[in-house]
């Protein structure tokens, strides 16, 4: 069986949490590798959805085990309100089969204060989602952060909140004039986070060595995208977690030999949401129709995503980064109304003209996308069900993509709905 990993390569929001509904039926486990409760994943099934923001998708199918991973930074409060949100719409069942990361650490009450504070003070924002992951990452790497394992140990627990809140209450109070945390209080709200955590922790390298031996069916579950990846993005414009295919090792605890597959999602546009430079957004009428259309508002926070014409320049770089061995194309019916439809095919900055992205932040403000304009399709897509019934000019843009990107195109997405879906190869097959 094959183990295969999904990715998004814009800024986030590519549409992977239905990818990976559809593909959850062919695995048997599916692992989230990053990120935290900053995704949010939207899946319809008939007239019912559920936007899922820490737990795999893969949770929506009975039988699956359903695992965070060691890099995922995980917020006990979200946790405990989408797991009983889940079991309410008679999903969880099971509740064995999901499992947590000894390894991850914890998303504390001062994280969210402390993004939420530096998000408020400064003049230039990240536009984060105010959820706590950037501190939270930053404890990580300067070995201050608190993991699953310590919180199930009292005393240690006890100690590393403790030291944690000697430094950042003297950063709330003294640098942001705000009000600090009481140990106490943090204590006794995630001594209930304890019995929780016990429930479905434990060792996941192993668990996911036995799995391979086993020949399970692995299905790794990316969040965000790979232009918000903390190295490859638009740095500072970024999440802090490395969103990229090459994370699901790092994050999971497998080799790098375990993946055979790595789809690519992206939608047939692009959008951003938070700051941040974007080369191909449409900032006038044309944009406001993507947004409209598409409902492009955040799941996390609600708020307006930006859209513009596709960016091959970006997306062929992320085939590239993430070893894309093909693409679904997502949201396809939201150009349904547009006389032309364009692509970017390269940027030019002052006389010289670029395929491949800047380096510097600077870089992206300055350079002027190229477009190729092609026809509209200029009728409904919506619940196409195979590649033959799409539009002459449906596939001409589709087969431009491909070309340019040098990639297949392996499923297309003409509606939210599970059933709209166009599957040209299923890499579990
Ligand atoms: P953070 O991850 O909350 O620190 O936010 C950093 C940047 O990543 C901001 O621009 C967010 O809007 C963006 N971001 C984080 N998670 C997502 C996501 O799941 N989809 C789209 N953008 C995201």
């Amino acid at each position: 069986m094959a183990n295969i990993g999904v990715v998004g390569i814009q800024w986030g929001d590519e549409g992977k949490g239905k990818i990976i509904d559809f593909l959850s039926a062919y695995a048997d486990v599916i692992v989230r590798f990053q990120g935290g409760a900053n995704a949010g994943h939207t899946i319809v099934i008939g007239d019912k959805k559920t936007i899922l923001h820490l737990i795999p998708s893969g949770i929506l199918h009975e039988g699956k085990y359903c695992v965070i991973g060691n890099g995922v930074v995980l917020d006990p409060e979200v946790l405990e309100k989408e797991i009983t949100e889940l079991k309410k719409l008679g999903y969880m069942k099971d509740d064995k089969k999901f499992l947590i990361s000894g390894l991850a650490h914890l998303i504390m009450p001062y994280h969210k204060k402390l993004d939420q504070l530096k998000e408020s003070r400064v003049t230039k924002k990240i536009g984060t989602t105010g959820r706590g992951i950037g501190p939270a990452y930053e404890d990580r790497t300067s070995r201050a952060g608190i993991r699953v394992v310590d919180l199930l140990n009292k005393k240690v627990f006890r100690e590393k909140v403790r030291e944690n809140l000697e430094v950042k209450n003297f950063l709330i109070r003294r640098y942001y004039k705000d009000e600090g945390f009481k140990l106490m209080d943090i204590l006794k709200k995630y001594d209930g986070y304890r019995k929780l955590l016990k429930k479905y922790s434990m060792d996941v390298v192993s668990f996911l060595e036995t799995c391979m031996a086993k020949k399970k069916a692995i299905l790794f579950e990316g969040a965000q995208g790979t232009f918000l990846d903390v190295d490859h993005g638009t740095y500072p414009y970024v999440t802090s977690s490395n969103t990229m295919a090459g994370n699901i090792f790092a994050g999971s605890g497998v080799p790098p030999t375990c993946v055979d597959y790595i789809l690519g999602i992206c939608k047939a546009y692009t959008t951003r949401v938070g700051e941040g430079p974007f080369p191909t957004e449409l900032s006038g009428p044309e944009g406001d129709l993507m947004r409209k259309i598409g409902d492009e508002y955040g799941s996390t926070t609600g708020r307006p995503r930006r859209c513009g014409w596709f960016d091959a320049v970006l997306a062929k770089r992320s085939v590239y980064l993430n070893g894309i061995k093909g693409l679904s194309i997502m949201k396809l019916d939201v150009l349904d109304g547009f006389e032309k439809i364009k692509l970017c095919t390269s940027y030019k900055i002052g006389k010289k003209y670029y395929t491949e992205p800047p380096m510097d932040v600077t870089g992206y403000y300055k350079c002027e996308p190229q477009y190729e304009e092609m026809d509209g399709w200029k009728t409904s897509l919506r619940d196409i069900k195979t590649y033959e019934d799409l539009p002459l000019n449906t596939k001409k843009y589709l087969k431009r993509i491909e070309e340019l990107l040098n990639v297949k195109v392996d499923i297309i997405s003409t509606g939210p709905d599970r059933n709209s879906t166009i599957i040209l190869h299923n890499p579990f097959r």
